[in-house]
């Protein structure tokens, strides 16, 4: 088996704060309820967050009056927007927790805004997205406990990839690349089929976002492709590969046993509420850190963190992809949802880099090739919003050639185990694009 440390040690940091403070954080919130989602204190019977009642509506505003209106609305009772939009004809997506359903509803009516309720009862949704999690291992006596029929504990995904690290050991290495905060490893896998020292190379990542389950599952779906599909050889010419499957565990871990729509880290941040826990790894790099899209409130679902890269899990990120910056070429972060492929920049809107165009042509010769779902293509602040600090901006500003970042398919964050396939498979065809255009470059 070769799982490669790579100078995991000088980039451990220590926690941030004094063991004192986080004692008290740790013992108030265990009286107190566990995260609860925007100041809701319900739990299920097992002590997870329940989200029975909650909503979640679509809302399509169609008049610059109505969508400052809505706005307005949504600031107010601090809903949490699960889709946004700056076109007045497209809907945007909210949650909307039991206790405010009713008034929100009046108001709406009030002004004349309709709405449909899309998911009506979010916890059912919850309890129907992943239909296998309840049920006892498969066969423990299997060599991996992996599949793509439905969503994996994080022991599933490391137990694969250790698995193929020991079947394929001349194709894939898993390197070691650092831990979480709460001290679970951070792997990329390493993906090579060539001895050349100038082969390019392409990155992968998911799970920035602990909710985003797709996006583990497709990364892994990728390596998989990669590396147990013979067909895919033509992908391996002249392209190693480095794909991270989850670069937030901890958040990861934590949706599946207590807070399905955790999206942050779980690093302690100095308050005593459950929900100020953790930092936006996506806000944390060190590029524009701190501007517009940012937020300094630990309590917000963007928060920055306490410095650029003060989590271990983006110091260990950008130590390793800063340190393969002249090989890898292409870079893919994967997210959901939106059907989107977003390049920079991200933290201002209308700045653009100066090759913009050649990125722009790629992405879209690559959502060409999708055949299921449709993807728009262009700059992340018009198709989705503002984001300072974010990792694909910081990708960029090294200079890596392709940027993107994905927002997959299909609506919000609960997608049903039985969409993993249909994703994956679909949002493979366009990795032919990307490692053809890859193929022709040299790592220098
Ligand atoms: N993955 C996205 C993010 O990084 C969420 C996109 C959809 N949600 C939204 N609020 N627009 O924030
Ligand atoms: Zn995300």
């Amino acid at each position: 088996m070769s799982i490669v440390p790579v100078a995991a040690e000088k980039h451990s940091s220590p926690p941030k704060m004094s063991t004192l403070v986080f004692i008290f954080a740790v013992s108030f919130l265990t009286i107190a309820c566990h995260a609860a989602p925007r100041g809701q204190c319900k739990a299920n019977r097992d002590n997870t967050v329940s989200y029975t009642g909650f909503q979640v509506w679509t809302i399509t505003p169609h008049s610059k009056a109505k969508q400052s209106t809505l706005m307005k609305i949504i600031r107010h009772y601090n809903l949490e927007m699960w889709k946004e939009t700056n076109e007045i004809h497209e809907p945007v997506n909210i949650m909307v927790p039991p206790r405010y359903q009713k008034e929100i509803r009046l108001r709406l009516e009030e002004v004349k805004i309709p709405y449909d309720v899309e998911i009506s009862d979010l916890q059912k949704a919850i309890s129907n997205e992943n239909p296998r999690t309840n049920a006892s291992a498969a066969n423990p006596k299997a060599a991996h406990q992996m599949d793509w029929t439905s969503y994996h504990r994080l022991d599933d995904i490391y137990g694969y990839l250790t698995y193929l690290a020991d079947r394929y050991p001349c194709r894939v290495q898993l390197l070691n690349v650092g831990s979480s905060y709460e001290g679970r490893p951070l792997y990329v896998v390493h993906i090579t089929n060539s001895t050349s020292p100038n082969t390019p190379a392409i990155w992968v990542d998911g799970g920035f976002h602990a909710r985003e389950w797709i996006s583990p599952a497709l990364a892994t779906y990728i390596i998989q492709q990669l590396v147990e599909e013979p067909s895919n050889a033509k992908l391996l010419v002249n392209v190693n590969w480095y794909i991270m499957p989850v670069v937030n565990p901890d958040g990861y871990e934590y949706t599946h046993l207590k807070n399905r729509l955790w999206r942050k880290t779980r690093s302690p941040t100095g308050s005593s509420s459950a929900k100020c826990q953790g930092v936006d790894l996506n806000r944390n790099f060190d590029f524009k850190w701190g501007g517009p899209g940012s937020s300094s409130n630990p309590c917000s679902q963007v928060y920055k963190g306490p410095s650029a890269f003060s989590e271990p899990e983006t110091l260990a990120y950008s130590n390793f992809i800063s340190s393969k910056s002249n090989e890898i070429k292409l870079y893919l972060s994967l997210h959901s949802s939106g059907q989107l492929i977003m390049l920079p920049w991200g933290y201002e809107r209308n700045t653009f880099p100066s090759d913009y165009d050649e990125m722009l042509t790629l992405a879209k010769n690559a959502a060409c090739k999708f055949r299921k779902f449709t993807y728009k293509v262009g700059n992340k602040v018009d198709l989705l919003y503002q984001a300072s600090g974010n990792s694909a901006d910081w990708a960029k500003s090294i200079g890596i050639k392709y940027v993107y970042s994905v927002e997959l398919p299909i609506n919000g964050f609960i997608l049903p185990a039985s969409n993993i396939l249909p994703v994956s498979q679909d949002f493979f065809r366009a990795m032919d694009v990307f490692a053809a255009e890859v193929s022709t470059l040299s790592a220098v």
